[in-house]
C-alpha cells in the first residue's frame, strides 16, 4: 500500500491557511480538514454550555464527548467562539482528546485520494510531523486583521478594525506561548508571507514549493 501524501498547513489567524489549504485540497484531488474546526468546535460548545472556556477541567470534559455533528449549523467563525478556542486550546488533555481524530483523518484517505492537507497550528509540528510538505502560511497582523474585518463586517457593518487587530494579536500571543503544542513553523516547513499577495500569488507559490517537493504529482 502506497503512503498518503499528507500537506500539513500552519500559521496564524486570518493568514489565509483554509483558503489555500481548500485550492491545495481541490488542485491536486486531497481530502481536507480544518482543525480550527475541532477547536472552535469545543469552544463553541463550551460556552453553549454556560461554561467558562478558561476552566480547564470542563473544557478537557467537553473535549472528550466533542464530535463534528454537536456542532451542526453553529456559528464558530465569530471572533467570541476564536477567544474560547484559542482558551480551550491552551489545554493538553483538550489537545490529547483531538488527537487520534486528526491523525486518523491525514493517514487515511477515502478510495481514490492519494492524500490529505490539514491545516491548523501544529500539523506541521505534532500531528504529522512526518507530512510529505509542510507550509506555513504568515502575513502581518495588519494585513491579516483587515482580511477578518472585511469577512466579518460582511455579518456584522458595525465590527471595528481596531477590535479586530486587537482580537488576532491577543489570540496570536496566546496560540504561540502556550506549553502544549504551540503555534510555530517546524524546522522544516516552507515559510510563505503572504502580506503582499492575493489568493492567486499565495497559491502560485504554494505550488511552486508542493510540485518541487512531490516531483510535480
Ligand atoms: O481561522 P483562524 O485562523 O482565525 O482560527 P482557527 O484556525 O479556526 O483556530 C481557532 C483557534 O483554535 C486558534 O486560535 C488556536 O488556538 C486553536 N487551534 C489550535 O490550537 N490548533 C490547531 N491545529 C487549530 C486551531
Ligand atoms: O484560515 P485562515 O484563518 O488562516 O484564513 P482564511 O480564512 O483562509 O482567509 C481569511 C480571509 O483572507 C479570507 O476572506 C480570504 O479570502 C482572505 N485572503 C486574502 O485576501 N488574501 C490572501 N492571500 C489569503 C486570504
Amino acid at each position: 500500500v502506497k503512503k498518503p501524501i499528507v500537506i500539513a498547513v500552519d500559521g496564524p489567524a486570518a493568514s489565509g491557511k483554509g483558503t489555500v489549504s481548500r485550492r491545495i485540497a481541490h488542485f491536486y484531488d486531497l481530502e481536507y480538514l480544518d482543525t480550527g474546526r475541532l477547536y472552535r468546535g469545543v469552544g463553541w460548545l463550551v460556552l453553549a454550555r454556560g461554561l467558562d472556556p478558561r476552566n480547564a477541567e470542563e473544557a478537557a470534559k467537553v473535549a472528550e464527548i466533542f464530535t463534528l455533528d454537536l456542532i451542526d449549523g453553529a456559528d464558530i467563525r465569530t471572533p467570541e467562539v476564536g477567544r474560547a478556542a484559542s482558551h480551550v486550546a491552551s489545554v493538553p488533555a483538550v489537545r490529547a482528546a483531538l488527537l487520534q481524530f486528526q491523525r486518523d483523518f491525514a493517514f487515511n484517505p477515502p478510495a481514490g485520494r492519494a492524500g490529505t492537507v490539514l491545516d491548523g497550528r501544529d500539523i506541521g509540528t505534532v500531528i504529522c510531523p512526518d507530512a510529505t510538505v509542510k507550509l506555513f502560511i504568515d502575513a502581518s497582523a495588519e494585513e491579516r486583521a483587515k482580511r477578518r474585518w472585511k469577512e466579518l463586517s460582511l455579518q456584522d457593518p458595525s465590527i471595528v478594525l481596531e477590535s479586530v487587530l486587537d482580537d488576532i494579536k491577543r489570540r496570536d500571543r496566546r496560540d504561540a506561548s502556550r506549553e502544549a503544542a504551540p503555534m510555530k513553523a517546524a524546522q522544516d516547513a516552507h515559510l510563505i508571507d503572504t502580506t503582499d499577495l492575493d489568493i492567486d500569488g499565495a497559491f502560485a507559490a504554494v505550488r511552486r514549493v508542493i510540485d518541487r517537493a512531490t516531483g510535480g504529482a
